[in-house]
């Protein structure tokens, strides 16, 4: 779309107008090459104004493209910009809501740049596993100083256009409609003769920019993602190399690392937190009820986080605890947060105030409950208890409040049929600490209403967190899966491996943390009493009995000092107490301890997630694989660049899963390893997770 604003001839005004987001696929990339040829051409054209509909410059390269190496180099974004910096006649861009990637590449071809003052820019390349390919590597650290291009392209984060630390990008920032500043921009240039300025004709000073480089060099790398090694070249280049060789190796190095299975890993990831918000029964015009007072029953750890987490979302909470002590702890540990953020000056002493003021504290359940417009509750974890406490809040809460729990594996629907409001009630599963985990499971229960589920939804995202749906089981997605990975770690210890060994393969694998050091932080003893339950009601699936005897020393984790690792504060240093107990309970199922090799480690316990994870996915738990996916990335730790375990049983190739599950039924609880009906069947026709 292109216009000459009415009164300032000699200005040709480009629009890109492709929503959402005016992403620059082809059709956008032909528009431009056109566009600009013509306002080279036409003699009446003395400047040019680029801008983006819709009150966003540009999102950058339309990621949907790389997938096919053909699409991305038909008018290769980068020579389209190539073009624009090269036009004899000064070219400025509107930048306005967002410049991200390729669209700040584009911006930065422009020769004047004029932002709107909210208006954010990113090179957010690498967080999709490949490196700024128009030019960005090479045009950004001529604007800016060069260890914030550095910080830029190799963290990915927004930046907003009025920070100082971009100094050198933009010419002129507005308070008002970007759009029009850089036409009056233009205008004035045209008034005093200037011309084009190309960010590509400036030189780059070697020092600090080495120095600069150095350091990223050794905080960075190696890094499991291909993108980060290229990226740094790429910006050694713009140091050392003249402009077109870098603008060229650039080019060369984005088609190398598009197509890692890093990148198609991080690519999946941003699509999957983006389907997961897709739910069937769920329109723009499923009633949302307005939330603004929560209630958060229960003060132990969950109810801390929880509350910590509405009060930074901006909701009025309500702790309640019936005992006075517990309550009385809780809000001095909240308390004692918000002092250690402001501390850390992380949080102004005033933005910390407002957070204290709404929040309150209770004994009285009914009271609380009476006021809110939703109910949270985190008690222990029982099925009777729970029961209890939502019957007697459905006795005093208002007509629409609604009431979720925060159960991690019981029966969403037996806690529902306790209140006379099942429609109303609905999981949301927080997991730990709740403040800072980005996952809720919102699990929608035989009877939970479309708008109750609608409501627990735009709550979670009002707490900047990702919801994922999940029907009812014992452990819904994220816990139901981490049994058989779990059982699989403790199996692991059975046969020969010992807890840091089980750990260290999985974490340098790229799991966050090892699942026994996972267990020691979340309690032992929480398993423990899952175990326990689970003995009466599956007798037949058995476990190992090591996190038992673990337990029964008294070893529940981090919080007493000791569990599969002992305890200098944080650390878990390997205890050769515990080797002892492992090799003990080897010996006494009458086992030869064999040295178990790191792969056998990871196949095992992500291949039981896997399964598991198909299982979910038949039995309609999930929606789709790709929210398992999400569960995991966002809840577990699991490594972004693998894309979740769907997508990475997908990369491996689903026979290949299959065949080695088959491995795996002739050792030890082979029967273990029997595949879902769902995996065998992909595995057989050549399928894939969908
Ligand atoms: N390409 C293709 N689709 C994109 C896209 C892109 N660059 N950016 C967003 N979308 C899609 C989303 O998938 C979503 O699609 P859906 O409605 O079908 O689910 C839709 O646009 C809206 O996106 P969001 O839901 O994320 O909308 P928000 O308003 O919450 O956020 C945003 C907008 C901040 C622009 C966010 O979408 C975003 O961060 N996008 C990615 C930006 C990015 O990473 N750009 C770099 C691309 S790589 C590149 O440019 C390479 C170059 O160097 C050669």
């Amino acid at each position: 779309m292109t216009e000459v604003p009415p009164n300032l001839s000699g200005i040709k005004l480009i629009v890109i107008d492709n929503p959402p987001v005016n992403s620059l696929g082809l059709e956008v990339r032909r528009m431009l090459t056109r566009e600009f040829a013509s306002a080279e051409e036409d003699p009446a054209v003395k400047a040019v104004v680029l801008a983006g509909a819709g009150g966003k410059f540009s999102a950058g390269a339309d990621i949907r493209e790389f997938t096919d190496a053909k699409a991305v180099s038909q008018l290769y974004l980068g020579e389209v910009i190539d073009k624009i910096e090269s036009l004899s006649k000064p070219v400025v861009a509107a930048v306005d809501g967002v410049a991200l990637g390729g669209g700040l590449e584009l911006a930065l071809g422009c020769h004047f740049r004029v932002a709107g003052r909210t208006a954010r820019v990113a090179l957010p390349e690498i967080t999709l596993g490949v490196l700024p390919g128009a030019g960005g590597t090479q045009r950004l650290p001529r604007a800016i100083e060069f260890a914030m291009a550095i910080e830029m392209a190799t963290g990915g984060q927004m930046i907003g256009a009025g920070d100082k630390r971009l100094q050198g990008l933009f010419d002129e920032i507005t308070e008002g409609d970007p759009r029009r500043a850089a036409i009056l921009f233009a205008a004035k240039i045209i008034a005093d003769g200037i011309g084009p300025r190309r960010l590509s004709e400036k030189a780059i000073p070697a020092e600090p920019a080495e120095a600069a480089l150095q350091a990223a060099r050794e905080r960075l790398l190696p890094n499991p993602v291909p993108a980060m090694a290229a990226v740094l070249e790429c910006l050694d280049d713009a140091i050392h190399r003249d402009f077109r060789t870098g603008l060229a190796n650039e080019r060369t190095r984005f088609g190398q690392v598009v197509g890692t299975p890093e990148a198609r890993a991080l690519q999946h990831a941003f699509f999957a937190e983006r389907e997961v918000s897709k739910v069937p029964g769920i329109t723009p015009e499923t009633p949302v009820l307005p939330v603004e007072a929560i209630a958060v029953i229960g003060a132990g750890t969950m109810g801390r986080g929880i509350s910590i987490a509405a009060l930074d979302a901006g909701f009025a909470v309500t702790l309640v605890d019936v005992e006075a002590a517990a309550l009385e702890r809780a809000l001095g540990a909240i308390e004692s947060h918000y002092r250690t953020m402001v501390e850390r000056k992380r949080l102004s002493e005033a933005d910390a105030d407002e957070r204290r003021k709404r929040l309150t504290g209770s004994v009285d359940l009914s009271a609380a409950a009476r006021e809110a417009d939703l109910v949270i509750e985190a008690v222990f974890e029982d099925l009777k208890v729970k029961q209890e406490v939502l019957a007697k809040l459905d006795a005093a809460a208002g007509p629409n409040t609604i009431l979720a729990t925060n159960t991690s594996t019981l029966d969403v629907d037996a806690l529902a049929v306790a209140t006379s409001r099942p429609g109303q009630v609905v999981g949301m599963h927080f997991f730990s600490p709740a403040n800072i985990m980005r996952l809720v499971e919102v699990v929608r229960g035989r009877a939970t209403s479309d708008s109750t589920l609608a409501t627990a939804l735009k709550v979670v995202s009002r707490l900047r967190k990702v919801g994922v749906v999940a029907g009812v089981c014992d452990g819904f997605i994220g816990n139901r899966m981490l049994e058989e990975y779990l059982r699989q770690a403790y199996f692991l210890l059975d046969e020969g491996a010992l807890p840091h060994e089980v750990d260290g393969a999985l974490e340098r694998w790229g799991m966050a943390m090892g699942p026994l050091r996972m267990m020691d932080l979340a309690g032992n003893d929480i398993g423990w009493a899952i175990r326990k339950r689970r003995k009466v009601e599956q007798p037949d699936r058995p476990y190992s009995a090591i996190p038992d005897l673990i337990c029964e020393r008294g070893r529940f984790g981090q919080k007493t000092g000791a569990g599969f690792y002992r305890y200098d504060g944080r650390k878990a240093i390997p205890d050769p107490e515990v080797d002892a107990l492992v090799a003990e309970h080897s010996a006494s199922l009458g086992f030869k301890r064999r040295e178990i090799d790191a792969e056998e480690i990871v196949q095992r316990c992500i291949y039981a997630l896997v399964n598991e994870g198909a299982s979910v996915l038949a039995d309609g738990i999930a929606l789709r694989a790709s929210d398992i996916d999400v569960v995991y990335l966002a809840g577990y730790g699991f490594p972004r660049y693998r894309g979740g375990p769907m997508h990475y049983a997908n990369e491996v190739g689903l026979g290949r899963v299959v065949a080695a599950m088959q491995r795996f039924q002739q050792g030890y609880q082979g029967k273990f390893w029997e595949p879902s009906p769902l995996l065998a069947e992909l595995a057989r026709s050549g399928g894939r997770f969908k």
